[in-house]
């Protein structure tokens, strides 16, 4: 479908976030699931469309636009006195609306991304979407921990936000907590996201995150943000920790390969539930190539392949 841009902002030295206006995708997606973006308007060339997760939805409302769990005319910020009311509206909509539009955040690495970094307000974006398997959020008695590394953080928003809509945790203590307010008093029972790139530039999102109530640990692997190495390290400590307090850790994990595998294997390592989101390159998007397949469980034989654009690109992490 024919999209328009409605917002392109440059975040960092190398990423922009891109808001379009295509209400019918945004009413279908959920978090995980991803967009193929045509990126050779008027050219011949790059030939394939490039695959790009929904960060999260946008909407338009009277006064103004924002994302969800952006400050609103609504929300300033803050769940509103009848955000509880509202969640129970169906799925995909809020504040009593459907969605606009989506955001993709994404990093400039080649000639795909740097057109789409080009693109003004009022540009015409040709997409096809959502599509793939996205994040279940399944588990009513979990406490979420989001693993993120570099632009891997992008989907991890939009599901950060639908984790928001179906758990409440105060943003500060009240004075008389309810029970609930008690039991997420333990900073290790919050929703924590773990970010983790290469150097400071990478660390995208952070603010977004504290808003929802996210507690965050940040590791670079040059020390220029966070403690210094792979993100992956205070991530297996952190969850013995939770363990030895009685909590159900479960995670949510997308970024580089290597990371993914280390993080399957800690799950493995303390028997715990979660989601890996994977990225392989693509070229059709729909199932019918065959250019995406993975062998999803390692060693298995016969091997188990699957197609990361329609079983993926989020896999249970116990089989992979
Ligand atoms: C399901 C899915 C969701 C994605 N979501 C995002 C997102 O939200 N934000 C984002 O910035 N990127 C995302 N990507 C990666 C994105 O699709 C690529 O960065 C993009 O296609 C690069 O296009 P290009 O023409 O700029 O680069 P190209 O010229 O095609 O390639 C430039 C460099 O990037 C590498 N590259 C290209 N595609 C991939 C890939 N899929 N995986 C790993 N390396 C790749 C190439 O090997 C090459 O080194 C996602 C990929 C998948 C499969
Ligand atoms: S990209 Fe064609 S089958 Fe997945």
């Amino acid at each position: 479908m024919i999209t328009e841009v409605v917002e392109n902002c440059q975040i960092s030295s190398q990423a922009f976030r891109l808001t379009l206006d295509c209400a019918e995708i945004a009413a279908k997606a959920y978090p995980g699931q991803f967009v193929m973006i045509r990126v050779n308007q008027g050219r011949a060339a790059p030939l394939l469309r490039r695959p790009f997760s929904i960060h999260r939805l946008w909407w338009t409302c009277g006064a103004g636009s924002h994302s969800q769990g952006q400050s609103s005319p609504f929300s300033q910020g803050q769940p509103s006195p009848g955000y509880q009311d509202r969640q129970q509206s169906s799925p995909g909509s809020r504040y009593g609306q459907q969605p606009s539009g989506i955001q993709i955040l994404f990093r400039v690495v080649g000639e795909g991304t740097a057109y789409l970094a080009s693109l003004a307000k009022g540009a015409k974006v040709d997409l096809i979407g959502p599509l793939g398997h996205g994040f279940e959020l399944k588990e009513p008695d979990y406490c979420p921990v989001l693993i993120a590394g570099g632009i891997g953080v992008a989907p991890l928003l939009f599901l950060a936000d639908r984790i928001k809509e179906k758990n409440s945790w105060p943003a500060v203590a009240t004075a008389n907590p309810s029970a609930a307010e008690k039991k997420s008093d333990n900073p290790l029972a919050r929703p924590w996201l773990f970010l983790g790139g290469k150097t400071a530039g990478d660390i995208l999102c952070r603010d977004e995150f504290q808003r929802l109530g996210f507690s965050l640990a940040i590791s670079t692997e040059d020390g220029s943000l966070g403690q210094k190495g792979l993100i992956s390290e205070p991530l297996a400590a952190f969850l013995e920790q939770m363990i030895s307090c009685g909590l159900k850790p479960s995670l949510f994990a997308c970024g580089p390969i290597p990371l993914m595998d280390r993080v399957a294997e800690i799950a493995w390592q303390y028997r715990l539930s979660g989601q890996v989101s994977l990225e392989q390159r693509m070229a059709c998007g729909v199932g019918a190539c065959m250019g995406c397949v993975v062998e999803v469980v390692r060693g298995k034989n016969p091997p188990d392949y699957k197609r990361v654009c329609t079983e993926g690109p989020v896999f249970d992490i116990s089989g992979f």
